[in-house]
């Protein structure tokens, strides 16, 4: 029998989470990126959302839930913790910003919330040690100004006097887990439109 080469590539190499990085320009292509993403998704599916305030989440969320013909409107859940809407599929929709500690998530009863539909967490990467380890990080973040930018007084293009672009988000799928693995040519696929 042939010994193992240590310089093989071990598993956790060759299964390394494949990773796309996506550009919008305003919310609107934020929401119609994550609508054409709902028609691959399936009950089971969690998407972990991250980002600062005001990069998108809630904006993304409601992008999903047309793709899943939602027709309630999709707001930010924060005093509610945990929304459900009904479409095709049904979508949970969750905010776990306020949250104190992750054992507050107990009340929710997780692994049956998960199972019954396609589940968004907003800051979901704070409570991912309660999470399946199948998961969609779907991570949202303002572009840096371009190098040399002077935001005092020159025209900024588009950025904002905190030197953020205003209307510009970097987004980055990262497919942790087999399920995502085997979606990820679809996925690819269905979202090239917006490849960086
Ligand atoms: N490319 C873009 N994608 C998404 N939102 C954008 C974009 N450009 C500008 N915006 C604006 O940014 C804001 C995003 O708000 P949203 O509530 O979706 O953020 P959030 O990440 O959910 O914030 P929070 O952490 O407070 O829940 C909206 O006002 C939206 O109009
Ligand atoms: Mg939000």
């Amino acid at each position: 029998m042939a010994e193992t080469d240590p310089h093989t590539p071990t598993d956790s190499l060759v299964h390394q989470p494949p990773m796309l990085t996506l550009r919008t320009d305003g919310p609107d292509q934020t929401r119609a990126l994550a609508a054409v993403m709902a028609p691959l998704l399936a009950p089971g599916d969690l998407l972990v959302l991250t980002g600062d305030l005001g990069a998108g989440k809630t904006c993304f969320t409601q992008g999903l839930g047309r793709g899943l013909d939602i027709d309630d409107r999709i707001t930010s859940p924060t005093f509610t913790l945990a929304a459900r809407y009904h479409g095709r599929l049904t979508l949970h929709h969750l905010d776990v910003y306020r949250l104190d500690s992750v054992a507050e998530t107990m009340d929710l009863d997780l692994p049956d919330l998960l199972e019954s539909g396609v589940t968004v967490i907003e800051w979901g990467d704070q409570i991912l040690s309660v999470l399946p380890d199948q998961y969609l990080l779907v991570a949202l973040r303002f572009p840096q100004p371009a190098a040399g930018l002077d935001t005092a007084g020159f025209d900024t293009g588009g950025f904002d006097s905190a030197g953020f672009e205003e209307t510009g988000r970097i987004i980055e799928l990262i497919g942790h887990g087999r399920r995502w693995r085997e979606l990820w040519p679809a996925l690819t696929d269905a979202i090239q439109g917006w490849a960086r």
